[in-house]
């Protein structure tokens, strides 16, 4: 699917929708379209790919299925098993302190975790650290202001976050998953690209919203409303050279 386009947005809001009735729909759909994102900078086939916060393996089994040595990192045992097997050799670890060598991976591939980590710019420069220099980082992510920067309670959490989980439990009868503070953080876009600017050992090679059909370029370049416009932010860094 051409992206950005309509058809393509399209596709994986209709994926999305179905999130929890057919994870391995939704999320191998979702996993296809972020390879070939990351193909569209890097060939994929013998590379070698670090997947971190990968839950339980979608993206890394797509990037083996085009020929990567992909390698899924996962601090939680619950996401880690949520379908059932996960990857061969995947390993039990947290983003903030890799079992990786310096430079070890051509690609250091995180999506949708930046939200759930404290520390993002710690959790970003692991993810530097083992990209090899002239690799590529994919980062995305859904940034707090965006209308589902509460997750599951969102938009409501406009209107706070505390507020946003008791109606949430009000109206399914279930605690919400994420807790802002615990595993839910503010991360802001703008604050996100100026940290990413200021650092010495990446070049930003584009900032852009990950599933918008059109403008998903510009929408990033307005402050403000790009916090609450692009809905969720791909970023795109190579590693300088030493
Ligand atoms: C919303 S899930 C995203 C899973 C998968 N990457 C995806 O896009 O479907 C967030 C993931 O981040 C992981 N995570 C949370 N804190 C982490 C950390 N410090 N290091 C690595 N992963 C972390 C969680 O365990 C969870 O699997």
């Amino acid at each position: 699917m051409r992206d950005p386009s309509l058809r393509r947005s399209v596709a994986l809001f209709r994926a999305f929708l179905r999130e929890r009735s057919d994870p391995a729909y939704c999320y191998g759909l979702l996993a296809r379209d972020s390879a070939e994102q990351v193909e569209r900078y890097v060939p994929v086939k013998g590379s070698t790919v670090v997947d971190v916060g990968g839950g339980s393996g979608h993206f890394t089994e797509e990037f083996r299925r085009r020929g990567a040595h992909a390698y899924l990192f996962e601090p939680d045992p619950r996401e880690l098993y949520a379908q059932g097997r996960p990857p061969e050799g995947a390993v039990l670890a947290d983003g903030y302190l890799l079992p990786l060598a310096d430079g070890t991976a051509d690609v250091c591939f995180s999506s949708n975790v930046l939200e759930h980590v404290a520390d993002p710019q710690t959790f970003l420069s692991e993810m530097i650290r083992v990209t090899r220099p002239g690799g590529l980082i994919y980062v995305a992510f859904t940034n707090w202001y965006s209308p589902w920067g509460g997750h599951e309670t969102g938009p409501w959490h406009y209107v706070g976050a505390a507020r946003a989980r008791a109606r949430y439990q009000r109206r399914t009868g279930r605690a919400a998953k994420h807790t802002l503070g615990e595993n839910l953080f503010a991360v802001h876009i703008g604050t996100t690209l100026r940290q990413v600017r200021a650092r010495h050992d990446v070049e930003l090679v584009s900032a852009r919203s990950r599933y918008w059909p059109f403008l998903a370029g510009a929408v990033t370049r307005v402050p403000g409303l790009r916090e609450f416009a692009t809905w969720n932010l791909l970023l795109i860094l190579r590693r300088c050279p030493s």
